[in-house]
């Protein structure tokens, strides 16, 4: 017996989905709605008064939900509303005009990240993007190839969005740290799935949100900062939260926090903190390597499944190197996961990869069965839409 899908009650939508998406959006748990409605009642029965009763510390509260998922200590995690605003927090806490202008950033890295980095080409950065030889997998020496003396900072995705190809964190930093340069992580795809502990790492920046693997819906995004270098970093990209005294309301430059409300900006989106929670909870929970040991059995389960069924799958086969998701090189990817879905089977397609199938905690081996021979009889029949 799987105790894991003892978990399967709380989330409403297996009672009658196939759901292989959490890479993408993974089931609300019935306590979210819960949270909402608290939400709501709050708003309503307490005003403005909630603000000083939990609200404007929220960022950081919940933020302690997400740092006990990834390893870093209390307060060093803040909410922010997606990864993309994340990376231009971090990145604004950088002089890119300095001889040390380089960003280092793998090829397989989410395009949010890299759209934010060659925006910073006209403060004077210099984007370097290492390239992976065949689209699926980014081999860390040539990664570490790319970082030099003049590298003010590397980027890179724990697991690869397209692939769900692992990269290894512990080298790069071991790499960026010998010659002055630091780290930011985007964990989107790990967190949750795979076991992660920024402080071990000592990985300078870490980022993620909340759709996917943490079950927390949108809205929620997360950013880790080593607390060493807080006093260092003063991010350009700022706001009314980010000052000592925010209810001074002073004019001119501001004055940052001491602690890790210097890299909040403006008012915080309440609710989608209130509906994340829930999710973060149960990944807490149940514990990260719970989920990894069931995510590598049935990962490689679907792998099996593939081979048997004469389907090619564009994932690493080393389950070392790889993250939840399966991808399964079809033709015709994109009208088959329509057709999926109207057969209750939710996956998705990323062109250049295929069709992406991710079981979670609360997914039965049954449904993995049924997800490929689903995808087998579509491929089979000539699917002309
Ligand atoms: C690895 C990774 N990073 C970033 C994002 C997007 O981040 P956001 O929409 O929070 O900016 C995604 C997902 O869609 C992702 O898979």
């Amino acid at each position: 017996m799987d105790p894991l899908l003892a978990w399967r009650k709380e989330f409403p939508i297996l009672g009658h989905t196939t759901y292989m998406i959490s890479h993408s959006l993974g089931a609300m748990p019935q306590r979210a709605a819960v949270r909402l409605r608290e939400f709501g009642d709050t708003w309503a029965s307490r005003g403005i008064r909630a603000w000083e009763e939990g609200w404007w510390e929220m960022p950081v509260t919940v933020g302690n939900l997400v740092g006990s998922i990834i390893g870093a200590g209390e307060g060093e995690v803040v909410m922010q509303q997606n990864v993309s605003i994340c990376q231009s927090v971090v990145t604004s806490c950088f002089d890119w005009s300095r001889r040390r202008n380089r960003l280092v950033t793998d090829g397989l890295n989410f395009p949010s990240n890299d759209y934010v980095y060659h925006g910073l080409a006209r403060l004077g950065a210099r984007v370097v993007s290492v390239p992976s030889p065949d689209g699926l997998t980014l081999p860390v020496e040539l990664l570490l190839d790319a970082i030099d003396q003049e590298t003010q900072l590397v980027s890179v995705s724990h697991v690869a969005f397209r692939s769900s190809y692992l990269q290894d964190l512990a080298a790069i930093v071991e790499r960026a740290h010998k010659v002055g340069a630091m780290v930011i992580a985007d964990l989107y795809q790990s967190a949750g799935t795979v076991p992660v502990n920024v402080r071990e790492l000592q990985l300078d920046f870490a980022t993620g949100g909340s759709v996917k693997w943490l079950c927390g819906g949108p809205g929620a995004g997360y950013l880790y900062v080593r607390r060493d270098l807080w006093d260092r970093l003063k991010p350009v990209a700022t706001g009314w939260m980010a000052h000592e005294e925010p209810f001074a309301f002073e004019d001119g430059p501001i004055r940052y926090a001491g602690d890790a409300f210097r890299f909040l900006n403006g008012t915080p989106n309440v609710p989608a903190l209130y509906s994340a929670r829930s999710g973060y909870e149960i990944i807490n929970e149940i514990g990260v390597a719970a989920i990894r040991e069931k995510s590598i059995r049935q990962t490689t389960r679907l792998i099996e499944l593939a081979d048997e069924a004469g389907l090619r799958v564009n994932t690493p086969r080393d389950a070392r190197c790889r993250g939840g998701v399966v991808i399964f090189a079809v033709e015709n990817g994109k009208q088959v996961t329509r057709e999926l879905a109207r057969r209750e089977v939710l996956a998705d397609y990323r062109p250049g990869a295929g069709i992406r199938v991710a079981p979670h905690f609360y997914t039965t081996d049954e449904e993995l069965e049924h997800t490929v021979d689903e995808i087998r009889t579509l491929t089979q029949a000539a699917l002309t839409v």
